[in-house]
Formats: C-alpha cells, structure tokens, sequence
C-alpha cells in the first residue's frame, strides 16, 4: 500500500529525527568531556575481552586513560570561556597527545586491544591498512579516506570524528629500505604522514557542505610486526654490553635501523611489544574471552537448538594445533572452522541436543 505522508507531519518527523541525532551527537561529545575512567578501570575492562598482554593492556589502558581525561578536562574548560561552542572549543583546545606504536607477532591483539578500548570509551575506530600507502608511494588520497572514514564511524558528526582513534595497521610496511636509492614507498609516505598524526587541519568537501576537521585531538596507534627490531635491539644491547630485555629497552634508532624515519618515531612516543601468545593464552581466549571465537560458534549453533560443548582435553588440543599455524589467535579460528565444518553444515535441522567434541574427534578431524 502507499501512503503519502502529508507536509507538515512529514517535516515534524524530520525535526524530530534531527532533534535525536543532535541529542545523540551531544551524548557522545558528553562522554568524552566526562570521561573519568582511571587506567586501573580501562585495563579491568579490557581484561574481559584481551588475554595475556598483560604489559601492553596496562602501557595502552594508561595512555588511553590519559588521553581522553586530557582532552575532556581542556574541552571543558574551553566550552566554558567559548560559552558552548564545542566546535571552536575542539579547535582552541591545545592537547598535548601521545601516539601508541605497537609492535608484536601477527595475531597476537595489537589491533583487537586497541578497538576494544575505542569501544570501550565510546569513540570512533578507523583501521587503516598502510600497505595501501606503500604502493601508491604518497598520502593523499589515503588521508581523506581516513578522515572520510572517521565521519563514517561517527555516524557524521565532525565533532566525535575529531575525537576518534585511528589505527595505522602493518605501519613497518611503510619502512623504507636503508641502502637503495630507488625508494619510492617509504621515505616520502612517512614524512607525509607527520602532519596527520601530529595534527592538521582539514576540509572535507561533502555535496555543497564544507566540514572541517583536525586531526589534533585524534588518537594514532600504529601498529606492526617490526620483524628486525628484536635483533637490532639485542645487537645495540650486547655491542654496548647493557643488560636488559629488548622489549623494554628500544630506543627510537632501533626503529631508524629498521627503516622507520626518525621524526616519525618522534610522533609516537608510547611505544609497547606485544607477546606471542603462549598455547596456554589460546586456550583461556577461547574459554574466557568475551570475544572467544569459540564462543560464537556455541551461539551460532544454539540458534539451531543443538548444545556444542568441547571437553578440557579437546580445548587442549586445539589451542596446541592453533599455535602450530604461528598466526596467533587468529589459528583458532582456522582450527575450529575445520573441526566444525561438517558439523554447521549436516546439523541445522536434522539434529538437536548435545553436540561433545573431545580429544578424538579434534585429532580425527586434523588429520
Ligand atoms: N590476546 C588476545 N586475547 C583475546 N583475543 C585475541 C588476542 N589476540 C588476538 N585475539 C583474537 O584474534 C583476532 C586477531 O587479532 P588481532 O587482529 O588483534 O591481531 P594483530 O596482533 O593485530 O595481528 P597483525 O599483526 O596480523 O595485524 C582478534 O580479532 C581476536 O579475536
Ligand atoms: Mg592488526
């Protein structure tokens, strides 16, 4: 059937719509100037969903922490002498930021940590894959994805957009290589990037609107496996003859050895290393991460009213084979899916009640 919705109730529906978004946008903007979560809250916090990273979940909970506290206490105080403008506030507020760089094995919750903790404060998440930058070779382009994206996940408010995190994944991509000279990717992409993570302005243009944006207050957490850095660190520490753990005692040369530029490195003050995940990590994500991969294919198949439940030894098992494939916990996921397969396929509606996997059936399906 059509309905013709007349003028006026059609524009009382718009105002309201408009009035909800403004009071959702104000919502959000609150909850950063409010922001009153204590590092010890936000690592409890991210406790529920990251295993293990014990260091890494403290070093990134504190600078989160920090952050937010930071930048709502200026706006704040901001508001106050601008008399409610948040805009002009956000672009008068001078808030000394300290971006993350992470650096550890792949799939070990560099990325997964830092977009719980956006979650968790309330603002946007922009996963930037830097791999893009190295093979276009300069940022342009790529930066007003990012920005674009960040309005995205602020559902188009500019004002939450400027408050977001930014994650630069694979950020060692952009390394250049120390001895050619043909290089086209690394140095340029790099000092392109200064302005962005340490603060810019910009105007994006959308249909007839102007937004403006800056990235002053947004929050850079680069991330990467920085394969060279652990032998370059112990090499600095033995030819000095330092004692010490490579993983507490980089210095910003380490990552200039790895071909990362020095003024960059300069941004990126918070620096932390991410642990492999031991067999023992992989089985507690599945039993005790909120965010178990485990757990979603328990949820899955209860849809279907059958009960999957895995004995401690089959847990063992798949956390032990899991490790084998040296992606960290993203081999759960491989392993679970192969030992499932059949199982999610033939189920659904032939068959309800408890479904058991033990020890037998992981080694039979892993063959
Ligand atoms: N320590 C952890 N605790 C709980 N879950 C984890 C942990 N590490 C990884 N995971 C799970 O594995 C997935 C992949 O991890 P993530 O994307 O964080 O890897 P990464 O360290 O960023 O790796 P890469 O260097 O390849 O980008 C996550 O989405 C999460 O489900
Ligand atoms: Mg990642």
């Amino acid at each position: 059937m059509y309905h013709k919705i007349p003028d006026p109730t059609q524009r009382r529906i718009e105002e309201k719509l408009s009035r909800l978004q403004d009071r959702l946008a104000m919502e959000a903007v609150h909850k950063v100037i409010e922001f009153d979560r204590t590092p010890v809250d936000l690592k409890a916090d991210l406790d529920r969903f990251v295993i293990g990273q014990e260091m890494g979940k403290k070093v990134l909970a504190t600078a989160i922490s920090f952050h937010y506290r930071r930048l709502g206490r200026a706006l704040k105080q901001a508001v106050m002498e601008t008399g409610q403008d948040i805009d002009l506030a956000l672009r008068k507020t001078e808030n000394p930021k300290a971006n993350i760089l992470i650096t550890g094995p792949t799939g070990c919750g560099k990325t997964y940590t830092a977009e719980i903790a956006s979650e968790l404060v309330g603002v946007p998440f922009v996963k930037v894959d830097m791999t893009k930058f190295s093979e276009v070779g300069y940022v342009g382009q790529n930066v007003s994805d990012i920005l674009a994206d960040l309005l995205i996940y602020a559902n188009g408010n500019p004002l939450i957009a400027q408050m977001g995190m930014v994650y630069l994944d694979e950020i060692d991509k952009i390394a250049s290589e120390p001895v050619t000279t043909r290089d086209v990717s690394g140095r340029g992409v790099q000092k392109g990037l200064l302005k962005l993570v340490e603060g810019m302005e910009n105007t994006i243009e959308l249909g007839r609107e102007r937004i403006h944006l800056t990235t002053k207050h947004v929050l850079f957490i680069g991330g990467g496996a920085f394969e060279k850095l652990e032998s370059s660190v112990k090499k600095r520490l033995t030819r000095k003859m330092l004692p010490g753990d490579w993983e507490t005692s980089h210095h910003t040369d380490d990552f200039v050895a790895c071909g990362m530029d020095k003024q960059l490195m300069g941004r990126f003050p918070v620096r932390v290393v991410f642990d492999r995940l031991t067999t023992q990590d992989l089985q507690d994500i599945m039993t005790h991460s909120e965010g178990s991969p485990l757990k979603s294919y328990v949820n899955d198949l209860r849809a279907w009213d059958i009960d999957l439940e895995f004995t401690d030894e089959a847990l063992g098992e798949v956390a032990r084979r899991a490790q084998e494939e040296e992606i960290g916990a993203r081999g759960l996921i491989t392993i679970l899916h192969r030992i499932l397969l059949e199982d999610m396929y033939r189920g659904p509606g032939t068959f309800t009640g408890k479904l058991v996997v033990d020890g037998d059936y992981v080694r039979e399906k892993m063959l």
